[in-house]
């Protein structure tokens, strides 16, 4: 299998080998061809890993966009992210992205039937994330508030405009 693998280049949406050649190619140095990891545990299984067993795949997502670069009581864990940068040749696409997250979590993961990443599901993820929903509710404040700013506007224009009428009828 892997033999078949090795040193292929990506062919793109709907080759059904795409996630398989994207983690070979790029997560397979680090986390062994059979997702295993190191044997000191410094690359650790992608088995019973939270990460990539979890019911939500953003936490995946964001760990091969973003990468991993953390101080622990042994020293630096850093795996590198492969979200791009101007100079970055190992930089993924968000369509590799969505290509290689489910196949992970599908192969060594969360297990078998998982739903499929879409490209803009990575985008989102590759901006930060989801909005907050505190964000969502200072969005729809901030909305209402404009709403209401309006209705007050055209209510005194109302008045002004009866007053108005009323004086000239009185004259
Ligand atoms: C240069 C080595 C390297 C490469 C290449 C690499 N990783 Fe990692 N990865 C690491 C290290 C080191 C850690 C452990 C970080 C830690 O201990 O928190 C890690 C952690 C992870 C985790 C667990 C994150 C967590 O918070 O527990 C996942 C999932 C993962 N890698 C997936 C991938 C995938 C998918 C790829 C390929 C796109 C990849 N890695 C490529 C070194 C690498």
């Amino acid at each position: 299998m892997l033999a078949t693998l090795r040193g292929v280049k990506w062919a793109g949406d709907g080759d059904a080998n795409s996630g398989a050649k994207l983690f070979q190619g790029n997560c397979a140095s680090c986390h062994s061809a059979s997702a295993g990891g190191s044997k000191d545990g410094y690359f650790p299984s992608l088995f019973h890993n939270s990460v990539t067993g979890s019911a939500n795949p953003n936490n995946l997502i964001a760990t091969i966009v973003n990468g991993v670069d953390r101080t622990t009581r042994e020293g630096q864990a850093y795996m590198p992210g492969f979200g791009g940068g101007p100079h970055d040749l190992n930089a993924l696409s968000d369509t590799e992205v969505a290509a290689l997250a489910p196949y992970v979590r599908t192969a060594y993961g969360a297990g078998a039937d998982q739903p499929p990443v879409l490209a803009e599901q990575v985008a989102v993820v590759r901006q930060g994330g989801p909005a907050s929903n505190l964000v969502n509710v200072a969005r729809a404040c901030l909305a209402a508030g404009a709403l209401l700013a309006l209705l007050l506007a055209g209510w005194v224009w109302q008045r002004l405009r009866i007053r108005r009428k009323l004086r000239r009828q009185i004259s």
